[in-house]
């Protein structure tokens, strides 16, 4: 069964694993840091939206889960500040009530996690990587790596919705030629592994690795772009309830929505904020912040349908030469600038047709970094699915009321995106990172 997954597993390099650990768990500080200290202590404890939490919120909850989970679980360590874990448990106090918590000011919440940091990098020096479940492979080092990286994607998310001037800047992605391949490849019929038993620090809800057939399916080969999505709204598709699911209708009517988040019109031209800039929106770039509704509504009005979550792994992972799935698309390499637009890098998506070295074997672009893209399926168990290390983490999380996002956005870091790594998010939200490209059954 796992013959076909990634052949990581058996020649697992501990001592590679242990690098990777301190440069990926380093490079999630410096992001931290760059994040929150690029706005002043009142912006810190502001509340942005009530959506997100504030930034110095999300500081020290980074240290108080690295403390949870290195410092107590992995080395059995007293608690450093027992009287803050309530502050920062996520599942204690919904994030529009935060800022009403005696958090921690953003000095001490600083000192705080790094005191946390230092003890942690003297613990990885001396643990084995391996004899517990949660020491396997450097298990819970990449673990809490990638929370740091998944609460850096939450940040910039919160810079997003800041009110204010731009404190954030980036290079931007290199210009293309306009994409000239097809607009759509077919995928065959037939079995392929989803999901992964090897791959060392996924997480639970990627696991494990079983068979999964799929009936043949065509599949966009980049990502919906803002040209084509100003089509459907240039064509009325806000205002016309044959292209949306009752709920996405009552939605969009009772919040007047008629645009992606963050877009205005003006004299004529569609414009948007970008992390306190307002610009032109780009024709050639994937559309971004849109909700499921409007994804599924697009989908519909071209005539298409989103992708369910298996066949967006099938045309991420599946090999027709080998049979296997890799990694990636492009294979089992690493992520590197050529493949795909990770690590807020850049602070936009590239062009549709960017990152040609990134393609999938069908010859998919874009699948990985630029935007998340919103599938069809409702996030639920693989078969012979377990809770590890905590139910909090997906299992709660199981059932229709959330759907799954694939694929990462430029903000996700390499260490918290896989093919087989699964994002999920209610269907109105579209303040996150979020695209889509869409798909059609073949017919017989
Ligand atoms: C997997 C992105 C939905 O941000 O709620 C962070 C990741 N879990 N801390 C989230 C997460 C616990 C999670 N998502
Ligand atoms: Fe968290």
């Amino acid at each position: 069964m796992t013959d076909t997954d990634t052949p990581v597993g058996p020649d697992i390099d501990i001592e590679l694993l242990r690098r990777r650990a301190l440069t990926t768990l380093s490079a999630a500080r410096d992001r931290t840091t760059l994040l929150t200290s690029c706005v002043e202590g009142p912006e810190l404890t502001a509340q942005h939206s009530p959506l997100m939490s504030p930034l110095v919120w999300d500081l020290a909850h980074i240290g108080n889960q690295e403390e949870l989970w290195l410092l107590r679980a992995v080395a059995g360590r007293e608690a450093l500040r027992p009287d803050i874990d309530g502050l920062y448990d996520a599942f204690e106090h919904p994030r529009s009530e935060r800022p009403t918590l005696p958090l921690l000011p953003p000095e001490e919440a600083r000192r705080y996690a790094a005191e946390v940091r230092g003890r942690v990098l003297d613990l990885l020096e001396s643990t084995a990587f391996g004899g517990t479940r949660l020491t396997e492979a450097g298990f819970a080092f990449g673990m809490i790596a990638q929370h740091e990286q998944q609460h850096d994607e939450t940040m910039l998310i919160t810079h997003q919705l800041r009110r204010g001037p731009q404190v954030l800047t980036a290079p931007d992605p290199e210009p293309v030629p306009p994409f000239t391949g097809p607009a759509e490849v077919l995928v065959p019929g037939g079995p392929f592994t989803m999901g992964t038993s090897t791959e060392p620090w996924a997480l639970d809800n990627e696991r494990p690795a079983h068979r999964r057939e799929v009936a043949s399916f065509w599949i966009d080969t980049t990502p919906v772009t803002n040209h084509a999505y100003q089509a459907f709204i240039d064509d009325g598709g806000y205002d016309d309830p044959r292209w949306w699911t009752t709920d996405g209708w009552a939605h969009i009517r009772r919040h007047s929505i008629d645009a992606p988040q963050f877009w205005y019109r003006e004299a004529g031209q569609w414009l948007r904020r970008r992390f306190g800039v307002t610009e032109v929106v780009a024709a050639d770039e994937p559309v971004l912040h849109v909700c499921w509704y409007e994804a599924d509504a697009y989908a519909r009005w071209a005539g298409r349908r989103l992708p369910t979550e298996a066949e967006w792994e099938k045309a991420a992972r599946h090999d027709p030469v080998t049979g296997r799935s890799t990694r990636y698309p492009w294979g089992d390499a690493d992520p590197g600038p050529e493949h795909a637009n990770l690590g807020q890098r850049h602070l936009r998506p590239a062009p549709a047709g960017s990152y040609p070295a990134g393609e999938s074997p069908y010859g998919v672009r874009q699948l990985i970094g630029d935007v998340w893209e919103w599938t069809s399926s409702d996030l639920a168990p693989y078969p012979g699915f377990a809770a590890f290390p905590y139910k909090e983490y997906s299992e709660v999380f199981f059932g229709p009321e959330h759907k799954v996002l694939r694929g990462g956005s430029f903000a996700v870091d390499e260490v918290a995106c896989r093919g087989t790594f699964r994002n999920w998010d209610y269907p109105i939200r579209r303040q996150i990172f979020s695209g889509f490209r869409t798909a059609r059954s073949a017919v017989a």
